[in-house]
């Protein structure tokens, strides 16, 4: 037989050089809609889909962290319509997702304004976390109303205030105090970043966390996106020689 099965594709990965940390910019759900002459919300439902699947394979691979860019600090200003239809797959997916990840020893976290959600969609997050923060497995952390640059003024204000009452002094600012003031805190940078439908921009996320991340970017649209393409990005990532600016 010459076709292989997911778990032959899986085999073929080197388990001692598996990214830690995963972050994903799950782009082109809108598109891939628009290619169906269908509303925006339908790619949503459908980009969806792909997170189960991705975070099902992650969590059978091996990767220890996986964050996913749900939702932007921009993501506020898309018609109403769009981000409560947003909010609601949020919901459906944190009440639908719960026995999944007890079961499977999934972790789940979040990072970013998450004060700024409705509040029946915080309180279940919060819940959620709540009911999973023993787990070891997997850490599944979603960026939601998250920015990169509102994350590093939080941090830098956090640090005045610091420098102002003489707990800390300026000369004692360094980048492992500002990562200490991120919401990451407790979280490797990304070892690797995907971003799906093509385009070649990181658009606000993780811009001090993916300093030295391995960046691919595919022109899958994120609903089309599959396990079998995770698995020949990881497979590429292990081709490549991650130097951190080092010969
Ligand atoms: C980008 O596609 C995607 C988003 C803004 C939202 C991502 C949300 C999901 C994948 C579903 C919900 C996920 C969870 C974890 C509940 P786009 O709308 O910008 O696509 P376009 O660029 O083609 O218009």
């Amino acid at each position: 037989m010459n076709f292989k099965t997911s778990s032959d594709t899986q085999a073929e990965l080197d388990m001692s050089k598996l990214p830690v940390h995963v972050a994903i910019i799950m782009d082109g759900n809108g598109r891939w809609a628009k290619k169906r002459l269908a509303n925006r919300v339908k790619g949503h439902e459908q980009g969806l889909e792909t997170v189960r699947v991705i975070v099902r394979a992650c969590r059978e691979i091996g990767i220890r962290f996986l964050t996913l860019y749900a939702f932007s600090t921009e993501n506020w200003q898309r018609p109403k319509a769009e981000v409560m239809a947003l909010m609601m797959l949020l919901k459906m997916f944190l009440k639908s997702e719960l026995k999944e990840m007890q079961d499977n020893n999934i972790r789940l976290t979040a990072i970013g304004q998450t004060e700024r959600l409705p509040d029946d969609v915080r309180s279940l997050l919060y819940e959620t976390m709540r009911l999973t923060e023993k787990n070891t497995g997997l850490r599944l952390n979603l960026a939601l109303s998250y920015g990169g640059r509102s994350e590093i003024v939080k941090a830098v204000q956090e640090i005045a205030v610091k420098a102002k009452s003489g707990e800390l002094d300026p000369s004692e600012i360094s980048p492992e105090v500002i990562a200490e003031h991120l919401y990451t805190k407790d979280m490797p940078d990304p070892d690797l970043m995907i971003r799906t439908s093509g385009e070649m921009r990181i658009s606000n996320f993780l811009l001090w966390q993916l300093a030295y991340s391995e960046l691919f970017i595919t022109d899958t649209l994120w609903p089309d996106f599959t396990r079998e393409e995770l698995v020949e990005i990881l497979k590429d990532y292990q081709r490549r020689d991650r130097r951190y600016g080092k010969v």
